[in-house]
């Protein structure tokens, strides 16, 4: 399953937990400001409204362990092939956006271990994000930037845009389940995402870019599966 299709189905299941809670809060509340409060209606709305929201956190459960359980595949492949292929994929996207894209995949890098869908899934991801990001640039240029590089004994890549940026006090809420700035956001790509890379050893994470904009970098471990930034 694409990530963008897991997302839409997590926001349909997720909505009826909690549109229930909603609707239990407003009856405890109705409870409450009666004359005199009804308590026990009151103990009784809110404990469904922890119910309701249990019910939703098992749904971002299943989410995770899905990503979690199904143990990634370990291919032998070249990221930077599996990234061109990408670009294929999100073509139509960067040309209607008015994007333009620099490129700088490291030669000789070295094979990669690991789950080569699921790392295309992340990659596609960040530079959706990316490009829906610079869709509210008009005075400068759209540019996305992608690189590999061979760092030691890890991989580093990095996806960067010229949008607006992050806050610096949201660089780890935006990986956090459901957080969206987007009005037909969902909120889960950054989150599943993360999941993905730590499930392969690696790491994800946001920083600002130079001179402007967004950076998104994840590391990959080495040939020999050690963990990502470990040192000799
Ligand atoms: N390249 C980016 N530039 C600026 N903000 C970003 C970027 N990528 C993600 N974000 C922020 O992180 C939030 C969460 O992203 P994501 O988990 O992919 O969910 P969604 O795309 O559905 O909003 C976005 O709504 C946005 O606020
Ligand atoms: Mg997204």
């Amino acid at each position: 399953m694409t990530i963008a299709a897991l997302t839409t189905s997590i926001a349909h299941e997720v909505k009826q937990p909690i549109a229930a809670a909603c609707n239990n809060a407003r009856a405890a509340l109705n409870f409450l400001n009666a004359h005199p409060p009804d308590l026990g209606e009151v103990r009784e709305a809110i404990s469904c409204v922890v119910g309701d929201a249990d019910r939703a956190a098992v749904i971002i459960d299943r989410i995770h362990d899905h990503v979690k359980k199904a143990p990634p595949r370990k291919d032998r492949f070249d990221l930077n092939e599996a990234i061109d292929e990408v670009f294929g994929l999100a073509r139509g996207e960067i040309t209607k956006s008015g994007v333009s894209v620099k490129k700088s995949l490291a030669a000789g890098l070295l094979p990669v271990h690991g789950d080569r869908v699921q790392l295309q899934q992340v990659v596609l991801n960040l530079i959706l994000n990316a490009v829906e990001a610079m869709g509210l640039v008009d005075d400068r240029v759209r540019e996305l930037s992608i690189s590999t590089e061979q760092d030691r004994d890890h991989i580093l890549v990095a996806v960067r845009d010229s949008g607006p940026g992050i806050d610096p006090a949201h660089s780890e809420r935006v990986f956090e389940p459901f957080y969206t700035t987007k009005s037909g956001g969902v909120g889960m790509g950054l989150s599943i995402c993360r999941s993905i890379v730590n499930a392969q050893g690696g790491r994800l994470w946001a920083e600002a870019n130079e001179p402007r904009g967004a950076a998104f970098r994840f590391t990959l471990p080495g040939p020999e599966g050690k963990p990502a930034g470990a040192t000799a």
